[in-house]
């Protein structure tokens, strides 16, 4: 059965874990519209020894809805588990699933989960099938290019089709080149050649250029965006703010961690900083050396602090802004 596929663009968020929770994920959904940001999804839910129960998934997902269906992703690589997380995903309000094979954690692999299953395309084909059969939503699934290499990317993708998924996501990286500044778009171009379904290219998409790039270069119908993300949460639709606005970005996830996430102010500064290592949106941070200061900044309040200044420095060009989505109105949207 054809399971329509409910993005309502063609770029997509990526799963990260410890980013893409609701916090985060809520206030790039609230500030990119749904004609150039078209859906995301959770951090990954580790599978192993139980189902994962509703009420799990329900804080993955979190309050708020939004034009754009957020997927709950799953790991793991038991079936019946799987199956029974995926249809308590679904029970939650999920409009569709997601299935990592891609993760390169120790943990992962030794689970046997995640990027482990590159090494073994039946296994990874029988899992989609579990969930596919499992629900009534769209079933999606993220590979890598491969474990070591990328020699058997076709295969791996023919596996994904036929467990009946309604998507295929390539991260073109392989298990063993990490998270590596090269990337090979060819891979994924070998993905979309070797299967029917659509197929959404992921890695090293650094701008709004890139994304249409992507899909010319590779033929994937849709592109994913991580860390471009961190750097800049308007990439989807390339508009180019200002440094207030930018503040105003971390302000307000500093504030929605705190208040929503109950964050100590500890956590919450370690969470700003891991947006700082790669922000670029709004030339807040203006040099490396910048960068660096911020970073090195061991006191929670005092990086809070430089935010808040920087936030209340709005000048006369926030006039052009677009209301910030306050906490308020993020809860107002569910
Ligand atoms: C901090 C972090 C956490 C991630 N967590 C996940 C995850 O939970 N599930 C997943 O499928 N991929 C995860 N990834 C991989 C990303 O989804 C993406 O495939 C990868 O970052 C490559 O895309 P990029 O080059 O645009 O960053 C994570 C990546 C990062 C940087």
């Amino acid at each position: 059965m054809t399971r329509a596929l409910p993005f309502s663009a063609p770029w997509l968020l990526a799963p990260m874990e410890g980013v893409t929770e609701p916090c985060f994920r809520d206030l790039v959904l609230a500030r990119n519209p749904a004609q150039s940001l078209g859906g995301a999804y959770t951090e990954f839910v580790r599978v192993s020894g139980a189902p994962i129960p509703r009420a799990v998934l329900a804080r993955q997902l979190g309050p708020s809805r939004f034009p754009q269906p957020v997927g709950v992703q799953l790991m793991g690589s038991d079936l019946a588990h799987l199956a029974r997380s995926a249809a308590n995903a679904v029970a939650a309000g999920a409009p569709l699933v997601d299935l990592n094979f891609g993760c390169p954690s120790k943990r992962a692999v030794a689970g046997c989960a995640g990027s482990a299953l590159l090494r073994e395309p039946a296994a990874l084909a029988s899992i989609v099938r579990a969930v596919a059969d499992a629900v009534d939503v769209p079933v999606t699934a993220k590979i890598r290019a491969g474990y070591d290499d990328a020699s058997r990317v076709e295969e791996l993708a023919r596996a994904v089709e036929q467990g009946g998924a309604a998507l295929l996501t390539v991260h073109c990286r392989t298990r063993a080149e990490g998270y590596c500044d090269e990337v090979d778009w060819t891979r994924i171009a070998r993905a979309v050649r070797a299967v029917s379904i659509p197929v959404c290219g992921n890695g090293g998409i650094a701008s709004f250029e890139d994304l249409e790039r992507m899909r010319s270069e590779t033929g994937a119908r849709f592109a994913m965006v991580g860390r471009g993300a961190l750097a800049d949460p308007w990439i989807f639709s390339g508009r180019r703010v200002d440094s207030g606005e930018a503040a105003h970005f971390l302000g307000d996830y500093a504030e929605a961690m705190r208040v929503r996430g109950g964050l100590s102010p500890r956590a919450v500064a370690a969470r700003i900083k891991q947006l700082l290592r790669h922000w670029t949106a709004g030339g807040l941070v203006r040099s490396e050396a910048d960068r660096t200061s911020l970073l090195r900044e061991q006191d929670p309040e005092a990086l809070l602090g430089q935010l808040e200044a920087a936030q209340a420095g709005l000048g006369p060009s926030s006039t052009q802004r677009t209301p910030p989505v306050s906490i308020s109105a993020t809860h107002a949207l569910q």
